[in-house]
């Protein structure tokens, strides 16, 4: 028994096909988009635009003119259509081939027909195939229509809106390579639409027309337009070839399923949706279903390769991303964490393909489930005060924008969110009126200090402007007293925030150590009369303002009041993980060598990450000596003491510092009173360092070595 194809057969085929025809096979590149163009990856061509540009098509000292991929790619302009639609995603998979001035248009179009029709292969009607080409490409008309054979009624001509890549680009941009186009379609059969080929034309909209592949042309180098505005196209210095073909949508019609979520990547994922929440896959709740099961897969493949959730910039998306799968799995019904429980099924169905997802799926779970955590405590109380809100209000009828601002800026509940569940219930959102709200408040909140955008929390440093360093007193001092200076949320200036609310709080002092120098920022409590928050990370502005990352649990914190701020008991821990670190350090330098240099390092409260640079493994006996050095350290109980002073000092000293790194003037100086031999050396511990400390080795107890691994890659 055979059935269709499967998913990462189609991948398979893909590959070996295009290898049968000369290209090198690559590995997907990341979905952290490789030039600044873009946040996130867009298309499998977007790693190779300098080869396209004339840059020596040399991989990992391979050179080859002919490349193919199965590329990750991340589209997230209408994720609020994901879901809602069965035809958008924000994670696809592109199969590609390229040339890189090797073969063009003709090859390129002959082997795409052979892919699709060959029965070997895709065994695809080739009389349900359909082709788009750019208006004045007679080229490839010509071999669509005399060599391949395709009656000519199937081809549509279309102007640069449709049949360039990218799309628009003489006119619109982005500045590099680009070309026409010509895009294969399939006809998914009258049980899909009634409409025709024809209407496509004017349309442009097909539920039975599918666009599976689209074949660019890429010849031309785009460059600044002409102050006129007259576009600008310099030949390339030779032709490529960039194509790329929808996996999702090629499985859709090999497998006869009506759309995305009924392959055999995401019907997995959907049921197990279903078991969890108790709520079968129909009716309306189905859009949750699929947004939880598509949204978990792209924010897995993201979080896999690296992005984790935060207030700017990619960071910005894999939350905005979560926090929509969030709340449809609340929709659901599931009140606990629950997407994280999908990440082993998105790891089974993509992992042989994507090992990287394999490889962190320990990471993705726990980054997935603490952004839940803390998404559900604002939610909760967000969506409970919306439905108050709406309950006896009409379809047809709007929210006032103060209302959703009072939810934005008292819950902390994103406007996009409120008007997405508005929108649900037939109700619109005032967004004028709600622009006119968040105004109002920043000229409360702002009293005579500038604004504007950049990207540090929620996007608005200057909303920190003219506040003076904060006093850290939190070497000595792990409590103490501060008053409020600043409350900061999506960037703004706020004059309070109330329970259920998160934002960045500034004090004028602080014992909450600021991510920095490799050890994690601090966490704790703040408490004053009336109310408490909890203190979830601290960070800094260049500077020297910390920012503490607060989400309010009890009563209203306002400017000017009095906190009293307590570090959590984790801050040992990270204390005896620093100590550890620098004498980590130089025992590695005693036994391998002063060649070691340190290259980064993970300072938290249940582990230490040290990175260096070394040419090889460590043996066992080196790991063994290492280990008995630091030991002999502990046992020793040094004290522990640092110190402020001239850089010039310092260095004349002996201390290490980090190569690369800029120091101000004044350096502290953390020093182990006591040193131990090792092969007739006498080894020490004295390093430029801002960080904390226990004040005697003997606190760090035991220190084992788990794991040794070659991270250059
Ligand atoms: N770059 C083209 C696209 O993204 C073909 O790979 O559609």
């Amino acid at each position: 028994m055979t059935g269709p194809l499967s998913t990462a057969q189609i991948r398979e085929k893909y590959l070996q096909f295009f290898q049968s025809k000369g290209h090198l096979h690559l590995p997907s590149y990341s979905t952290v988009a490789p030039d600044p163009t873009t946040l996130f990856t867009v298309a499998g061509m977007q790693p190779f635009k300098e080869q396209f540009m004339g840059a020596p098509a040399v991989f990992d000292g391979v050179a080859s003119k002919r490349v193919t991929t199965a590329q990750k790619c991340v589209r997230v302009g209408d994720i609020e259509n994901v879901g809602r639609t069965r035809r958008h995603l924000s994670l696809f998979e592109m199969m590609g081939n390229f040339s890189f001035g090797d073969y063009f248009k003709r090859d390129a179009i002959h082997w795409a027909w052979e892919f699709l029709t060959g029965a070997e292969w895709m065994g695809m009607d080739g009389s349900k195939l359909y082709v788009t080409i750019y208006e004045d490409d007679d080229e490839a008309f010509m071999y669509w229509t005399q060599e391949i054979g395709i009656d000519p009624s199937h081809v549509h001509r279309f102007g640069a809106d449709e049949n360039f890549w990218p799309a628009d680009a003489p006119k619109e941009g982005p500045n590099g390579p680009c070309g026409p186009c010509s895009e294969i379609f399939y006809d998914r059969g009258p049980k899909y639409g009634d409409d025709s080929w024809a209407d496509y034309a004017v349309t442009r909209e097909s539920a039975r027309f599918l666009e599976i592949w689209n074949l660019v042309f890429p010849q031309f180098d785009r460059q600044e337009p002409l102050a006129d505005g007259t576009p600008v196209l310099r030949d390339l210095p030779f032709k490529n070839i960039d194509t790329g073909m929808g996996l999702e949508r090629v499985a859709s019609v090999v497998q006869d399923v009506p759309d995305f979520y009924s392959n055999d990547v995401f019907l997995p994922i959907v049921t197990r949706v279903a078991e969890l929440s108790g709520q079968p896959y129909e009716g309306e709740v189905s859009v949750s279903h699929r947004v939880v099961a598509e949204h978990i897969r792209s924010v897995s493949m993201v979080i896999a390769d690296g992005s984790v959730p935060s207030n700017t910039g990619r960071g910005y998306v894999v939350r905005k991303i979560l926090r929509r799968a969030c709340r449809h799995a609340y929709l659901l019904g599931l009140r606990e964490p629950s997407l994280f429980k999908l990440v082993p099924i998105v790891v089974d169905r993509m992992g042989d393909a994507y090992p990287e997802l394999r490889e962190n799926l320990a990471k993705v779970e726990a980054t997935v489930k603490a952004e839940e955590e803390s998404f559900l405590r604002t939610l909760e109380g967000g969506i409970q005060r919306l439905g108050k809100l709406m309950s006896g209000m009409e379809r047809g009828a709007t929210l006032s924008g103060n209302d959703a601002f009072v939810l934005y800026d008292t819950y902390g509940f994103p406007v996009d969110l409120t008007k997405e569940i508005a929108e649900e219930y037939g109700i619109s959102v005032d967004e004028a009126g709600y622009a006119e709200s968040l105004e109002n408040a920043q000229n409360l909140a702002r009293a005579g200090s500038k604004y504007g955008k950049s990207e540090l929390f929620g996007g608005n440093m200057e909303a920190l402007d003219g506040l003076s360093p904060t006093v850290f007193v939190g070497y000595d001092d792990l409590q103490a007293d501060g008053e409020v200076v600043a409350l900061v949320g999506a960037g703004e200036r706020l004059t309070h925030l109330s329970a259920g609310s998160e934002a960045t709080v500034v004090l004028s002092r602080t014992p909450f150590y600021a991510e920095g120098g490799g050890e994690v920022g601090d966490t704790g409590r703040i408490e004053w009369d009336g109310g408490a928050g909890i203190v979830r990370d601290t960070r800094k502005t260049p500077q020297g303002v910390f920012l503490h990352d607060v989400l309010i649990e009890s009563g209203e914190l306002k400017e000017g009041l009095s906190v009293r701020a307590v570090v959590s008991g984790e801050r040992q821990a990270i204390q005896r993980h620093h100590t550890a670190t620098h004498l980590l350090q130089s025992a590695l330098r005693a036994v391998l060598g002063s060649g070691v240099q340190q290259k980064g390092s993970l300072v938290a409260a249940d582990r230490l990450r040290f990175d260096f640079s070394h040419g090889a493994a460590l043996s066992a006996d080196e790991i063994a000596a290492v280990e008995t050095l630091v030991s002999r350290w502990v046992s020793a109980n040094f004290a522990v003491t640092w110190q402020e002073m001239p850089i010039a000092d310092a260095k004349a000293a002996g201390a290490t510092a980090l190569f690369g790194e800029k120091y101000g003037e004044t350096v502290r100086v953390v020093r182990v009173g006591g040193s131990v031999e090792y092969a007739g050396q006498t080894v020490s511990s004295m390093e430029l360092c801002g960080g904390a400390h226990v004040t005697r080795t003997g606190d760090i107890g035991a220190f084992v070595i788990l794991s040794d691994e070659n991270v250059a890659a």
